[in-house]
């Protein structure tokens, strides 16, 4: 382990990770892109893993991005754990860890934002006003940065994949996305770093949001195509506990996130649930053959 520690690079500074980048590039290295908030786990690492097993360069960025918090979230309590995420992509032989500061990503008089159009107004849009343009502009930002021949996204977060895919081909953007699989924990817990908020008593009432999902699952392959009754099914799958509040349930079309009609062959089933104040998301891609 000591030897791939010594092989990892921080860069803190723009300028720093473009020059380790550039010198990557001249000896015809490929570069990918894994942009996190941090607080890495085994989803995060399955991506980074994704990105290693392609042989390119692996930069693996880790900035809580405030742009994409709003006034009343979670930003000063998010996890941060920095020495065990640079522990563990050394590890995994990661070449950067990028870890910008704020003041450098947003720089002094910063007012440009890129916004993305109706895919961030289904799902987590309504609840989390301004988040996907927060997403979309640090995403953009890092993507000036690194320039990755291509970046890797988990579909933990499905309807964030979709909207970045939809920036790059709106705006251009020579990177090929890559979405990974959504990673559970043993119980079918999504993996995520704000699971580590939870009390052991709410992480295990936080299973009702993926039973939820696997019920809707069992509907609609069973031939149910009533979203509104299975929605009202899974809504028995949440737990009554008073502050646990369902943010949404719904069954959308994967590709447009609009509601899916009778002949739909596939659908994403996706909630939102708050426990205990922390904001659980899951999803399941189900395909109805
Ligand atoms: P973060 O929540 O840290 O997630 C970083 C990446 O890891 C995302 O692409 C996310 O979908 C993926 N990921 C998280 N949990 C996962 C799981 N259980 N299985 C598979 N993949 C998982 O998403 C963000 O950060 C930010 O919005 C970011 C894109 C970095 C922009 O700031």
């Amino acid at each position: 382990m000591a030897v791939a520690s010594e092989k990892t690079e921080i860069a803190r500074s723009i300028a720093d990770a473009r020059k380790r980048v550039a010198a990557a590039r001249r000896a015809g290295r490929d570069v990918a892109l894994v942009p996190t908030l941090g607080a890495l786990h085994a989803g995060h690492m399955s991506l980074i893993d994704a990105a290693k097993k392609s042989g390119a360069y692996t930069v693996v960025s880790i900035f809580v991005n405030p742009t994409q918090f709003g006034p009343n979230e979670d930003l000063a309590a998010y996890p941060r754990t920095p020495q065990r995420d640079l522990s563990a992509c050394a590890e995994a032989g990661v070449e950067i860890v990028f870890t910008p500061v704020a003041a450098e990503m947003y720089p002094p008089g910063d007012q440009t934002r890129v916004q993305p159009g109706p895919l961030a107004d289904a799902l987590c849009g309504p609840f989390r006003p301004g988040h996907f343009r927060g997403v979309c502009t640090v995403v953009a930002k890092l993507f000036q940065i690194v320039q990755p021949d291509a970046a890797y996204f988990g579909r933990k977060d499905a309807q964030q994949a979709l909207i970045i895919e939809r920036m790059v081909t709106d705006l251009c953007m020579p990177v090929k996305i890559v979405t990974c699989p959504l990673i559970r924990d043993a119980d079918g817990l999504a993996l995520s770093s704000r699971n580590v908020r939870l009390g052991a008593e709410d992480r295990a009432e936080a299973l009702c949001l993926y039973r939820a999902l696997k019920r809707a699952e069992t509907l609609l392959k069973g031939g149910s195509r009533s979203t509104g009754s299975i929605i009202a099914e899974m809504r028995r799958e949440i737990s009554p506990r008073a502050d646990v509040k369902v943010d949404y349930l719904s069954i959308v079309d994967p590709q447009t996130l609009e509601p899916i009609g009778g002949s739909a062959r596939r659908a994403l089933v996706a909630g939102a649930i708050r426990i205990g104040g922390v904001r659980l998301i899951d999803n399941l891609l189900v395909d109805m053959g």
